[in-house]
Parts: structure tokens; C-alpha cells; sequence
């Protein structure tokens, strides 16, 4: 039996998984008057934003409250398929109010990736303090145990002196801004969405500590929210 450090919640298929994160943000996001919470891009997230605009869980929600930061983004400017602020906005933002100036996207498209992560970092410590603490934290995984941007083998994992850094990935588009693991660590809650049977050996992988996402070990909460398919193959139970 693998185990995961926190709580594990695994649910049937990914619209499930997403059902029921979607149900834990707006408990999370209920009660308070100022509600930070960091996403992250990839196929997983899809169905989470897609279920919190929908009308089961859109009314709930004090969309007033809600200050949007990204766990990473992509290289490209913010109207290409490939960017993350454009998932986000697609399939959440334009379908909900939260006032355009309480989202807070990574500058992908600037000519100097190294000081659009700077410019990240400050803004994370000016809205959230010293450490940034987030409310809650959205990170996916992927196959080979990467998560926000933080590739295996790549100097941004061992950034200790900044909030945001550049990532470098190994699939395109390559270049990366990225939330560093202090950042990541010192949010309240940290919720990991991983659906598919291709995520088994990232999942053994984190139970291991041999991969990136191993180093996701925040003060707050940490639960992972699996589909069947994921937990099944890497022998996983929820707790
Ligand atoms: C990105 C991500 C990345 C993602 C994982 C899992 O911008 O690509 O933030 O870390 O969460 O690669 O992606 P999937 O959910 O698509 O498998």
C-alpha cells in the first residue's frame, strides 16, 4: 500500500474528484472576508473550474471576496491556449464576478522572465505578508512528479530566497514562472487534484520522497484528491 503524506479523498472519476474539491472551496471560502487562493494550469484543474461556475456551486460563493493568484504560468502571452490565466479565465473567470483587480496573473509574456518573477514575489509578500500565506493552494502532478513548475533536475527547486522564480520545463512551452516551495509550504491549505492511471509512478514517487512533488509539505493542510484510476494503479486508499 502506497501512502501519501495528509489526507487522501478519492473519488470515482474526475468530475467527481472536481465535485468534491469544488465543495471543500466553498466551505473554505464561506466564512472568510478575504479569501486568497493560487491555481495552477493542466487538463486536471479543468473540471474544478468548470464545476465551480456551474450552478450547483456558483451561487455559493462570495466571488466578491476572492483574490486569484496562479501557482505558475507558461511563457506565452495571456490569450494563448497554452497559457494558464486563459484556462482560469475560460473556464472560471469570465463566468464569475471576482473584480478584475483581485486577479493577480504571472507575467508570461514579458521579455524578462527573471524579472516577472521578481515582480511575482513582491507582489505575493505586499498582498499576503511575510511569508505569503495563501488560503488555499490548487497544484496538480505530473507523470514525472513535477508539480506548479518545478521540474525535476532544475535549479528552481532549491530556490529558498524568493517567493516566485523561473521554471524550466521538459515539454513546451518551456520556459516557466513558478511559485517556489517556501511559498508553496507556507500556505494554509494545499490541495493536489491527480487524475489518470499515467499518474501511478509520480504518486509512488511522492510517497517515496524521490520526486519534486515529495517536497510539497505545508504548515496548513495538505490533501490529495484522486481519481479512481490514479489511486487504483499506484495502490492507493483514502484516508
Ligand atoms: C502546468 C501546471 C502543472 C500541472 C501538472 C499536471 O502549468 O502545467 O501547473 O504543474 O498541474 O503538469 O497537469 P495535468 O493536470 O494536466 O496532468
Amino acid at each position: 500500500m502506497t501512502a501519501l503524506p495528509g489526507t487522501v479523498h478519492v473519488a470515482a472519476a474526475p468530475v467527481d474528484l472536481a465535485a468534491a474539491a469544488a465543495a471543500r472551496i466553498v466551505e473554505l471560502s464561506r466564512d472568510r472576508e478575504r479569501f486568497s487562493i493560487a491555481v495552477s494550469g493542466g487538463s486536471t484543474p479543468r473540471f474544478l473550474f468548470e464545476a465551480l461556475a456551474s450552478s450547483a456551486f456558483r451561487g455559493a460563493v462570495d466571488w466578491g471576496r476572492w483574490h486569484v493568484f496562479f501557482a505558475d504560468e507558461r511563457a506565452v502571452p495571456p490569450d494563448d491556449e497554452n497559457s494558464n490565466y486563459r484556462l482560469v479565465h475560460d473556464a472560471l473567470l469570465s463566468r464569475v464576478s471576482v473584480p478584475d483587480a483581485q486577479v493577480h496573473r504571472m507575467r508570461g509574456e514579458a521579455a524578462d522572465l527573471d524579472a516577472a518573477a521578481a515582480a511575482y514575489s513582491s507582489l505575493l509578500e505586499s498582498e499576503l505578508g511575510t511569508p505569503p500565506r495563501l488560503d488555499l493552494l490548487l497544484l496538480g502532478l505530473g507523470t514525472n512528479g513535477h508539480t506548479a513548475s518545478l521540474f525535476p533536475g532544475t535549479r528552481a527547486l532549491d530556490v529558498d530566497d524568493a517567493w516566485a522564480t523561473r521554471g524550466r520545463a521538459d515539454y513546451q512551452p518551456y520556459d516557466r514562472i513558478t511559485m517556489t516551495f517556501p511559498t508553496i509550504n507556507a500556505a494554509t491549505h494545499v490541495a493536489v487534484l491527480v487524475a489518470g492511471a499515467d499518474k501511478a509512478p509520480a504518486l509512488r514517487g511522492v510517497a517515496a520522497g524521490t520526486v519534486p512533488a515529495a517536497r510539497v509539505r505545508p504548515k496548513g493542510e495538505l490533501t490529495w484528491y484522486l481519481d479512481g484510476a490514479a489511486a487504483g494503479e499506484a495502490g492507493i486508499a483514502g484516508s
